[in-house]
C-alpha cells in the first residue's frame, strides 16, 4: 500500500478496505492481528456508549484501548443526546483517535429505546442536528455507520444520507440490510447503490456479508461504492483484506492460507489477548474465538470440544498439539487434507446466482454467514 487512496478531510487512508465493528470481537488483539497481516487501513473499535466515556467508565475505556501500532483507528459512538456525543467525540479527538463513527444500524432494543442505534434512521431532523453538534466541535472527520432503513416500508438511508452530508458527515457505511431484516436474506446491492448515488459527495462504503475478495470485488462494481467494510468475513479470514487488496490491485486471486500459517496466526491472536487482557480473561474471552479460525481447519470436533474449556496459554498447547496429532487420520502423506475433508469454498449471500435461488429460494439463506453469539445477539 502506498499513497492516499481515499481522503476524508485530513485523513488519507492507504485502503478503501475496513474492519467493521463487531461488538466483543473488535477489539485491539483482534485489529492488530488483521493489521499485521495487511490489507486494511481504518479500523473501527465495538460500539462505545458515548456517556460511559465521558463518565470515564473503566470497561468503556478498555473499549478504545489501543497502541502505536494500532492506526489509524476510528471509534464508534452510539448515544442519542447531542452534547455527550459531542463531549465524547472531543476526548476522542484529543487522544489521538483518528475519526469518530456514530452507530445508527444497532437494532437492539436497549440502544434504540432512548434513541440511538436504528432509531435514528427514523428521524431526519433529529439526527442532523446530534451530527451537526459533533462536526461543528471536532476537526477529525465524523462518519456515520446505518442500515438501509427501519424495514422494506421505511428505506431511509438515501434521504439520511444526503442530510448528513449537508452538516458535514466525511462518510457513510451502510450494511445492505434494513433493521427487521437482521442478518436473513440477502444483502441488498441495489439498496447500497440508492446510498451511492443519494449522496452526491461523500463516500459510500459497503457493507454486509463479504466473505470472499470476489464478493468484496462484486460488490464495489455493482454497487458504485467507494470501499467495503468486512466485519464476519474477517473473522473467517483475516487474510481477507490483504487478499482482497490485491486482486483489486494486480488482479490476483490469492488462495486462503495454508493451515500451519492459520495455527500461527491464531497463537499470535491468542497472545496478543492475554497480554491485553492477562491470562485468565484473555484466554475465557479466546473459548468464543477459536472456533471460529477452526471453521476452516477441516474436521475439527477434537480441538473445538477441548478449546471451550481454556483457561491458560499452556493449556492451549496441550489442546493444539493433540488436535494435531487427531487430524493427521484426515491427512494424506503430506500432511495435507484429503479433498473430501476439506472446507467448502465460501458463497456469501448476494452471490448465489439468480438461477440458483429460482430453482431454490432457500439458496440465498443457506450461504448466510454465521453471526457469532456475543454481547448483542441480534446485530
Ligand atoms: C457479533 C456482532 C457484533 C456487531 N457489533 C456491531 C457494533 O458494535 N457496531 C456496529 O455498527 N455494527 C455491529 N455489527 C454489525 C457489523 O458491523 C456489520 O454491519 C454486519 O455484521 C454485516 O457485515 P459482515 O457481514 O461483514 O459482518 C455487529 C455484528 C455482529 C455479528
Amino acid at each position: 500500500m502506498s499513497g492516499a487512496v481515499l481522503q476524508w478531510g485530513s485523513l488519507g487512508l492507504r485502503s478503501n478496505l475496513f474492519l467493521s465493528p463487531l461488538a466483543g470481537y473488535t477489539n485491539l488483539p483482534f485489529r492488530l492481528v488483521v493489521r499485521e497481516l495487511g490489507g486494511v487501513d481504518l479500523c473501527t473499535t465495538d460500539l462505545v456508549n458515548a456517556r460511559s466515556l465521558i463518565e470515564r467508565n473503566s470497561k468503556a475505556l478498555k473499549l478504545i484501548e489501543s497502541s502505536p501500532a494500532d492506526r489509524p483507528l476510528a471509534v464508534q459512538l452510539f448515544g442519542a443526546v447531542p452534547e455527550e456525543m459531542r463531549d465524547a467525540a472531543l476526548h476522542l479527538e484529543s487522544l489521538g483517535v483518528a475519526s469518530v463513527d456514530i452507530n445508527m444500524g444497532c437494532p437492539v432494543r436497549k440502544v434504540c429505546r432512548v434513541g440511538g442505534g436504528s432509531a435514528m434512521m427514523t428521524e431526519l431532523g433529529r439526527t442532523q442536528h446530534l451530527v451537526r453538534t459533533m462536526v461543528e466541535a471536532v476537526k477529525i472527520p465524523v462518519t456515520a455507520k446505518m442500515r438501509l432503513g427501519w424495514d422494506d416500508d421505511n428505506i431511509t438511508a438515501p434521504d439520511l444520507a444526503r442530510a448528513l452530508e449537508d452538516v458535514g458527515i466525511a462518510a457513510i457505511f451502510v450494511h445492505g440490510r434494513t433493521r427487521e431484516q437482521g442478518f436473513g436474506g440477502t444483502v441488498n446491492l441495489g439498496g447500497i447503490r440508492r446510498v451511492v448515488e443519494a449522496a452526491r459527495r461523500v463516500p459510500v462504503i459497503g457493507n454486509g456479508d463479504v466473505t470472499t475478495p470476489e464478493a468484496a470485488k462484486h460488490m464495489l462494481e455493482i454497487t458504485g461504492c467507494a470501499g467495503v467494510s468486512i466485519g464476519r468475513g474477517a473473522f473467517y479470514d483475516p487474510w481477507i483484506f490483504r487478499r482482497t487488496r490485491r486482486l483489486l490491485d494486480a488482479g490476483e486471486c490469492v488462495p486462503e492460507p495454508p493451515f500451519e500459517e492459520r495455527i500461527q496466526v491464531m497463537r499470535r491472536h491468542l497472545d496478543l489477548m492475554v497480554e491485553v487482557f492477562g491470562e485468565g480473561h484473555g484466554c475465557l474471552m479466546f473459548r468464543k474465538i477459536a472456533p471460529w479460525y477452526a471453521k476452516r481447519f477441516g474436521p475439527v470436533n477434537e480441538f473445538n470440544k477441548r478449546v471451550v474449556h481454556l483457561a491458560s496459554r499452556s493449556q492451549f498447547e496441550e489442546i493444539l498439539a493433540h488436535y494435531l496429532r487427531w487430524r493427521k487420520q484426515f491427512c494424506d502423506d503430506q500432511g495435507q487434507l484429503l479433498p473430501k475433508y476439506r472446507p467448502q469454498q465460501l458463497h456469501p449471500s448476494f452471490l448465489a446466482t439468480a438461477a440458483e435461488v429460482d430453482r431454490d429460494p432457500a439458496a440465498a439463506t443457506r450461504q448466510s454467514v454465521p453471526v457469532p453469539r456475543g454481547p448483542v445477539e441480534v446485530w
